[in-house]
This record gives C-alpha cells, structure tokens and sequence, in this order.
C-alpha cells in the first residue's frame, strides 16, 4: 500500500512539472487533423483548431489566372527561370508552373526568417543558393506569404545584384497591414488580414503544409 502511494505521488508530482514547463503532450484537435498533422502536437505547442480561410477551389481559379497574367507578361521570354522560396511556396510553384504556357526552368532559393516562431526575426538568412544561372535571364521569384516584407525584400536585392534581364514576384498571399518594409509583388493571389495561416503548402513550426485549402490558426 505504501507503495502505491509513493508511485502515485512520483506521477502527480511529473505530471505538475511537465504541465509547468508547458511540456506535456498536447491533444491535437484541429478539425483538419486528418491531412493536416497527426493526432497529437509537439512538445511546446499549443493546441489549435484551423478555420477555412481560402477553399481549395479559390485557389485553384485565382492559380489559372495569375497563370495567364503571368505567362502574357513574359510571352517574348526564351526561357523564364521560376524561383521557388522554400519551403513554403512547393504547392504554389507546382501549381502555378503547370499552368503557365512559357518555356521555363525551376529554381528554388532558401531563405529563413521565421525558424518555427510565428513572428519574422527580421533577419534574412540564405539557407541554400539557386542551382542554376539568372543573368540575362528573364526570373519570376515564387512566395508562400509577403508579411513584414523582410523575406521579398531581401530575395529581390539579392537575385537583382546577378543582373537578371527582368525580374519579378508573385506571392500566393500578401498581408498589406503587416508590412514593414516598402516592398510589393507584382501579382499577388489574395491579400488577407492579419492572421496567422496553414496549409498549401505553409506551415506552423512544419506541420499542416498538406492541407489543400488555406486556414487561419485559431488557438484554444
Ligand atoms: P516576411 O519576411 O515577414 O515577409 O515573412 C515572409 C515569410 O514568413 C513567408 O515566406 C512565410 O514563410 C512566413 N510567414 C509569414 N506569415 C505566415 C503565416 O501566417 N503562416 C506561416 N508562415 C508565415
Ligand atoms: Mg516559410
């Protein structure tokens, strides 16, 4: 009996500890939880829930016709080199490139700003270079999100100093209110307000990129 006690009190006492340190593994009931991540959230998550924002369908339509936009700009290009920032922009890029009606090259570029937090550091940092060539090419920088800008920004600077022949962005989402940095993409697909959002292929601290729709995170 004196036993039973003293393993009780060891549990009671860990599971005090853990739920302090916010450590303590979280049910994970977000309403898209079958394609969007497993059934529980990491250690130090939060638990969330993630409303439809922008259906699969919106962005299938606003996809074809930032296509077509796109692909009339660039109509005299020998060859457009589609820069894809990862990871964030690999459901857009795949998309987009097979609707656009133009002889093209994939590129993708890593820049880092956000880690797994939910706020930009601000800081942009290239975790890994184009593969190929831009100068004197004609180069269209593919975006998940434009936020505080910082990412665009500094991309933009970045390629523009290889001395391309054109360059220019398209963001699937631009958060006008949340700009810091004077910065605008050429074609963007829907601006949205503040929120912080998944899916196609965005993610919070890497999980939910496989939804097929764009949702807002709404914890609870
Ligand atoms: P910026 O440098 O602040 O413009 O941030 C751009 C990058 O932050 C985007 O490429 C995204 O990867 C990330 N980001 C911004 N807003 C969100 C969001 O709502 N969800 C997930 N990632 C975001
Ligand atoms: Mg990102």
């Amino acid at each position: 009996m004196k036993n039973v006690v003293w393993r009780l009190k060891t549990i009671f006492l860990c599971k005090n500890v853990l739920e302090k340190e916010g450590a303590l593994f979280l049910n994970f009931s977000c309403s898209s939880r079958a394609r969007g991540g497993p059934r529980w959230a990491h250690i130090g998550l939060k638990n969330y829930e993630i409303d439809e924002l922008i259906s699969a369908k919106s962005i299938a339509a606003r996809v074809e016709s930032l296509a077509k936009e796109i692909t009339s700009f660039f109509s005299d290009t020998e060859k457009l080199i589609v820069v894809g920032l990862l990871r964030g922009s690999f459901v857009f890029i795949a998309d987009l490139a097979r609707e656009l009606d133009l002889p093209l090259e994939i590129d993708f570029l890593e820049a880092s700003s956000y880690g797994n937090n939910m706020k930009s550091s601000r800081e942009v940092r290239i975790l890994k270079d184009l593969r190929g060539e831009i100068s004197g090419r004609d180069v269209l920088v593919v975006e998940d999100i434009v936020d505080t800008g910082y990412t665009l920004h500094h991309v933009l600077g970045l390629l523009k100093s290889k001395k391309p022949k054109r360059i220019e962005a398209c963001a699937l989402l631009d958060k006008p209110s949340r700009r810091e940095i004077n910065i605008k993409s050429r074609w963007v697909g829907f601006e949205i307000p503040d929120e912080f959002v998944v899916g196609y292929g965005i993610d919070y601290a890497q999980r939910n990129r496989n939804l097929s729709h764009i949702g807002k995170v709404r914890f609870k």
